[in-house]
């Protein structure tokens, strides 16, 4: 072996990078669109969406041109986490319809050239699920390992679970106790999230060899938990599901610091995946994708823990009267900055290219939606739509998006979401009784609607050129039909990062180079870039942008609210 040749092999074992396959061939024009089952369709009127609501909508999911779909989870559940918190990973929750239901609708979704995606809540399940009720008992059993349980933790921890059934604050201990009484097994368990989320034992780096809690990741419990893992994977792609959104992928090897251990796992998982289902995929809930990537996941999220990356663009931070209100990118004042932001995605980005890919979706079930507060104009939310749709990476669109549905406020909480609600609120179809979503009686409805007196609809928005939800198609179309726009075009920011308005950046692929400028704010605003070899006619756009090509320079500008892709 050549000297080169050992020093990769050295380089790629320091760097946790193994030999996986590129992925299936269809991801490089992926582009997910993300359904929260509850409030899709409701075809049985009891108020809550369903598979078979679901599958009445396909023909409207693929005629806005997007291709594979992820719903929140859908196994049975307790229901006290949105699904979060799963009492069997191997059946359909009834409150969506059964096993047979799901394979018909992986067949008409493939019928329609979609892919079909599942959430997976691979870190723990529901304390009601009957492995954790199992394992709660004195007798050894075949669950006893598949969680850890001590009647030992340390005091500050044990001060903090305290404060927590006092305060009822979910997510800040490490450890739960049983009902909040003792379970015949132990007093404490260790959790994932919600205190009623135990976490499952994948192992510990490191065991303390005093502590019996900590297993090592090869005993006997960890090895069954992970071959468990791999059997529900199987049934569901066994079944022709085409991949997994992973929960809390990071989350499950305790004691990792580094991470090392959950990129080990991963790895062994894709290999296994690589060889048994090479056509499926693994989106993570990691938000690191020079980790998660390397982990062997196809796509990672660019959006909770980043804080000042995805954050940046869309949430202010602190108080509007304070002296230190941070403003975020896309806000009419254009008092926002774009470094953060491009730091974060540049670094990442250029760590990952060709491992995978990263997603900056329009939202999630877990983060307010875009149409809220100042940001609340079709033309804001537009400009937002041509940024999101015109990134590398898989894009992703929250159900809902594509019409601007808003976040609504003053919600109580629904099923463990808090403030969540407020953007899980029922899709809206049509101006008919529930914007279409239900026929049920308004009171038996998961959540209210608010249609803001009808333009936000599927149907209003159908008819209008100018919608938003024709917008988006147009920009999907573009995407599918340009590969500079694809999810592998190149994509350079062009713009100085200190003048943050407009952020213009190109992407490019097989020679031919696109401009893309983007202008949230209210004000008219200008940039010069070196001389580009294009023709500086748009290809689409929103407001006002115009591109004048210079002898040494050309000038870009674009009046309030508007963005554009040049050629
Ligand atoms: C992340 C999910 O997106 C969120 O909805 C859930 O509450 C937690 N993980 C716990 O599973």
């Amino acid at each position: 072996m050549n000297r080169y040749l050992v020093l990769l092999l050295l380089l790629s074992l320091h760097l946790n990078i193994l030999a996986l396959s590129s992925g299936p061939s269809w991801l490089s024009d992926a582009v997910i669109y993300q359904i929260y089952p509850s409030t899709f369709m409701d075809s049985d009127d009891d108020g809550i969406g369903d598979i078979k609501g679901v599958i009445s909508r396909l023909d409207y999911v693929q005629n806005l041109g997007v291709n594979t779909l992820w719903f929140c989870p859908m196994f049975k559940s307790a229901w006290q986490d949105g699904g979060y918190d799963v009492t069997d990973f191997y059946n359909i929750d009834p409150r969506f319809g059964t096993n047979e239901d799901m394979r018909l609708l992986i067949k008409e979704a493939h019928q329609r050239g979609l892919k079909v995606c599942l959430d997976l809540v691979a870190g723990h399940t529901s304390d009601q699920h009957p492995w954790f009720k199992a394992s709660s008992q004195r007798e050894r059993n075949k669950y006893s390992d598949y969680y850890m349980w001590t009647d030992t933790i340390p005091d500050d921890e044990r001060r903090t679970v305290e404060r927590r059934h006092r305060t009822h604050d979910p997510a800040i201990a490490t450890w739960g106790s049983y009902g909040m009484a003792n379970a015949p097994r132990a007093k404490y368990y260790r959790k994932n999230y919600f205190e009623f989320q135990p976490a499952l034992n994948y192992g510990y780096v490191n065991p303390d060899p005093n502590d019996p809690v900590q297993q090592a990741i090869d005993a006997p419990g960890p090895q069954a938990v992970r071959q468990e893992l791999k059997s529900i994977m199987s049934y569901w792609m066994d079944m022709g599901a085409d991949g997994f959104r992973i929960d809390m992928a990071s989350s499950l090897i305790k004691n990792d610091t580094d991470k090392q251990e959950n990129i080990k796992l991963w790895q062994g998982i894709r290999q296994w995946m690589d060889q048994h289902y090479p056509r499926c995929i693994l989106i993570a809930e990691w938000s690191n994708p020079q980790q998660s990537l390397v982990a062997g996941f196809h796509v990672d999220f660019m959006i909770h823990f980043n804080l000042r990356g995805y954050d940046s663009l869309f949430f202010p931070h602190g108080a509007p009267d304070s002296g230190n209100y941070d403003y975020c990118y896309f806000d009419a004042s254009g008092k926002g900055g774009i470094e953060a932001f491009v730091n974060n995605f540049s670094q990442a980005y250029n760590a990952t290219r060709g491992i995978g890919y990263i997603s900056i979706p329009t939202g999630n079930h877990d983060i307010i939606r875009h149409n809220y507060g100042t940001r609340n104009t079709m033309d804001q939310l537009k400009v937002c739509m041509l940024f999101h749709l015109t990134m590398p990476g898989v894009p992703c669109i929250y159900y809902g998006d594509e019409i601007g549905m808003k976040y609504t406020t003053g919600l109580s909480s629904k099923e463990g979401s808090g403030r969540r609600a407020g953007s899980r609120t029922p899709m809206q179809w049509s101006d008919s009784r529930n914007a279409g979503f239900s026929s049920c009686d308004p009171s038996k409805l998961y959540l209210p609607v608010d249609t803001e007196g009808g333009s936000l609809t599927v149907e209003a928005q159908d008819d209008d050129t100018n919608s938003l939800l024709n917008f988006t198609k147009r920009l999907l179309r573009l995407r599918h039909g340009q590969p500079a726009l694809n999810n592998d075009g190149d994509w350079q920011m062009l713009s100085a990062i200190d003048r943050p308005y407009p952020f213009i950046y190109m992407r490019e692929a097989n020679g031919k180079r696109l401009i893309v400028a983007i202008n949230p704010s209210a004000k008219k605003v200008k940039a010069t870039i070196p001389c580009q070899q294009i023709n500086g006619s748009s290809l689409i756009k929103t407001g006002d942008a115009s591109y004048h090509k210079g002898k040494k320079e050309d000038k870009i500008t674009l009046h309030g609210f508007s963005a554009a892709v040049f050629e």
